[in-house]
């Protein structure tokens, strides 16, 4: 017996004796897919944030790799930073990240980028009442530690995304 997925778009199928394994070591060990990033190890920081989803047009979640055996992950399509750029082009979030001096060290910076991605995807989707944006991307992001205490620029960076890139209702807007 097997574990199918897909990892950025590639099918993988791992044998059921490896269903222990972590998704991040996978993606480390397995694939050479070094940009998710382990920090705490423990399910804390996020740093190790990717997008899964369970069919190729669902909505994805964050699933936080380090702590995610690869047993929990059958039929999931999974997504990693490295999906993000198309050649030398960045994606509007990384794009983002960058303008807005978002990050320092960077260590972080992938988990932010996920988690910025899986919720700009999804606002564009489901739009939001403009006055409820800053809450929502404290809910999006208010769990990742940034240890250089990036976190303002962060936000500004997914808010003027936010207002730029995708439709929010303003029916709401004092
Ligand atoms: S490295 Fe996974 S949550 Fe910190
Ligand atoms: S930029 Fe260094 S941990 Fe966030």
């Amino acid at each position: 017996m097997t574990i199918s997925f897909t990892v950025n778009g590639i099918p993988h199928d791992v044998p059921d004796g490896r269903g222990t394994d972590t998704l991040l070591d996978f993606l480390h060990d397995d694939l050479n897919l070094t940009g998710t990033k382990l920090c705490c190890g423990i399910g804390v920081c996020r740093a190790c944030t990717v997008a899964v989803s369970k069919g190729p047009t669902d909505a994805p979640a964050p699933v936080i790799s380090c702590s995610t055996p690869l047993r929990l992950l059958g039929n999931s399509h999974i997504r990693t930073v490295e999906s993000l750029a198309e050649g030398d082009r960045l994606s509007p979030v990384q794009q983002a990240f960058l303008d807005h001096f978002s990050f320092q060290c960077g260590y972080c910076a992938p988990g932010f980028v996920m988690a910025a991605t899986i919720f700009l995807e999804g606002l564009a989707k489901n739009p939001i009442d403009r006055a409820d944006l800053d809450a929502a991307i404290e809910g999006a992001l208010g769990e990742h530690i940034c240890r250089c205490t990036g976190y303002v620029r962060y936000y500004e960076a997914v808010r003027h995304l936010a207002l730029q890139l995708v439709g929010l209702k303003w029916g709401s807007v004092r």
